[in-house]
């Protein structure tokens, strides 16, 4: 008999077309909305394997699951796991780097450039039939090139994030990290800045690409926002958990930075009374980073793969480090 293995969003046919020549595979087809829970908890009582995007997997989850072996996420982030519940039963998490990093990458450009050209605001003017000859000046954003360029975080998506800006928009790169790295310094011409708040107050553009962990929880609070320039420009795109939104809103309200261009909030989806939805400077995406239909793909295929290794005895390539020797 197969294993069975449970899919809680739905994915490309190709993709479900490999999963099942391994496994017994049901899909749940997440865009009739989110599965009920007692359904859920009966897919679960049988699964040895399970793929999902952004779903829980804490204690609560793994006690319905006594047959669990491997938790594949589509994403690279995984700050989901509850890692510490997943080893004390052995069970087994991986993830999908390296497919999306130029995706993400390209999504962060267009954040700042969207946030410094104010180009969602002055769609919004065209469109609402505002558009008249005498507003000039008022139109006027800023300039992303030659300005500026603090990096927080410097992994893999930040080197895409440096390379472009350096030798797309001659930007100067300066970037804050737990570990220096030598080598990006000299490929990117990036300077290493020691201190965040040092980061922070050099800087005309801020980008927030650190993962998410219990070191990085509100990373970005008032007295960070309140380093930073007037007319800064703040874009994350790591998890909303990163900064302390409040704190973000009342830095925009007050003008203590400029603009924001956001990807990710402390509550997604983004509630409707929430005040960044309300302020002009403001971009707002819903979590979209990695969401191009190829690296969408790829990174299903990629979870897939990683699945089918961890649950037939290889060592899947992408296990996150903290679960690394259980396999
Ligand atoms: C990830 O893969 O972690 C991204 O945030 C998903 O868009």
């Amino acid at each position: 008999m197969l294993p069975f293995v449970f899919v809680d969003r739905t994915i490309p046919d190709e993709v479900a077309a490999y999963l099942a020549e391994h496994f017994e595979v049901e899909i749940w087809d997440h865009q009739k909305g989110s599965i009920p829970k007692e359904l859920l908890g009966e897919k679960l009582s049988r699964a040895a394997g399970f793929m999902t995007g952004g779903r829980s997997i804490n204690e609560s989850f793994l006690e319905q699951a006594p047959l669990l072996k491997a938790v594949s996420t589509i994403s690279v982030g995984y700050n989901h796991f509850d890692t510490e519940a997943m080893r004390r039963r052995g069970v087994i998490g991986t993830h999908t780097p390296y497919v999306l990093d130029d995706t993400v990458a390209d999504l962060t450009l267009a954040l700042m450039l969207a946030a410094a050209r104010r180009v969602a605001e002055l769609d919004r003017y065209v469109k609402e039939g505002k558009w008249s000859r005498s507003d000039g000046v008022k139109l006027f954003g800023k300039d992303v090139h030659h300005a500026k360029l603090g990096i927080i975080g410097m992994g893999r998506i930040g080197e895409a994030v440096a390379k472009r800006a350096r030798f797309g928009f001659d930007m100067e790169i300066a970037y804050y990290n737990r570990s220096r790295k030598p080598e990006v310094e000299a490929r990117l011409q990036a300077s290493y800045t020691p201190q965040l708040q040092d980061l922070l107050a050099d800087s005309d553009f801020v980008v927030l690409l650190t993962p998410l962990t219990p070191q990085t929880n509100k990373l970005i609070g008032r007295e960070e926002f309140e380093r930073m320039k007037r007319d800064a420009i703040f874009i994350n795109v790591s998890r909303g958990q990163t900064v302390d939104e409040q704190a973000l809103i009342e830095a925009l309200q007050n003008g203590t930075i400029g603009a924001a261009g956001l990807d990710v909030y402390e509550q997604e989806p983004i509630q409707p009374d929430n005040p960044l939805l309300g302020m002009p400077n403001v971009v707002t995406l819903p979590h979209i980073g990695s969401a191009t239909t190829q690296t969408r793909n790829e990174m299903a295929m990629l979870a897939a793969r990683n699945l089918v290794h961890a649950l037939t005895g290889l060592q899947p390539a992408y296990i996150v480090s903290e679960l690394a020797d259980l396999s």
